[in-house]
C-alpha cells in the first residue's frame, strides 16, 4: 500500500481533535516528525496524572501501533527524552528498541523505533 506521511498528517489533525473532544483521561496518536532530516512516523501518548500507571498508555500506544502497521507505516518511532522512564517503559513494552540519541527541541531525545513491515 502506498502511504505518504502526508496521510499521518491529516490523520493527526483529525484523531487529535476527535480525542480531545472525548472523555478519555489518554490521548495517543501518530504525527510526522523531523529526525535529522528523516521525516518519519512517531507515535505519542500522554495521559492524565490523575490516571497513570493503570497500564493506559500501553493499551492504547499498541493499539496506536497497530493502526501504523494497518496504515503502512513501515518504520514507527517514539522521540523520547532521557529521563522519561515511564515513556521508556511503555515503548519498550509495545516492541520498539533504542535507535540512536539526538538533539532534538533544545535537548537530547531517544530515539526508540520498530520495521511494522515485517
Ligand atoms: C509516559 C506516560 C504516558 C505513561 O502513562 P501510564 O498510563 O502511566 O503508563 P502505563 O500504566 O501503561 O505504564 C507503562 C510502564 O511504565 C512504568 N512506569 C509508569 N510510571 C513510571 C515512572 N514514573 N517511572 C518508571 N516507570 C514507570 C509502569 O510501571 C509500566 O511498566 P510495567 O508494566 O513494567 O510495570 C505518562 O507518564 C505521561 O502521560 N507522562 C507525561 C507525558 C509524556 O511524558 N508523554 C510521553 C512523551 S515521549
Amino acid at each position: 500500500m502506498s502511504f505518504s506521511v502526508h496521510d499521518v498528517a491529516r490523520l493527526h489533525t483529525g484523531s487529535l481533535h476527535s480525542c480531545y473532544q472525548m472523555p478519555l483521561p489518554y490521548n495517543c496518536g501518530l504525527t510526522v516528525q523531523t529526525v535529522e532530516d528523516e521525516r518519519l512516523v512517531e507515535s505519542g501518548w500522554h495521559v492524565l496524572s490523575s490516571a497513570r500507571s493503570r497500564g493506559y498508555a500501553t493499551e492504547a500506544a499498541e493499539a496506536v501501533r497497530e493502526f501504523a502497521r494497518e496504515l503502512g507505516v513501515d518504520h514507527l518511532i517514539a522521540i523520547i527524552r532521557p529521563n522519561n522512564v515511564a515513556s521508556q517503559r511503555v515503548a519498550t513494552k509495545i516492541g520498539l528498541t533504542l535507535e540512536r540519541e539526538v538533539h532534538k527541541n533544545g535537548g537530547p531525545a531517544l530515539i526508540f523505533g520498530a520495521d511494522l513491515s515485517q
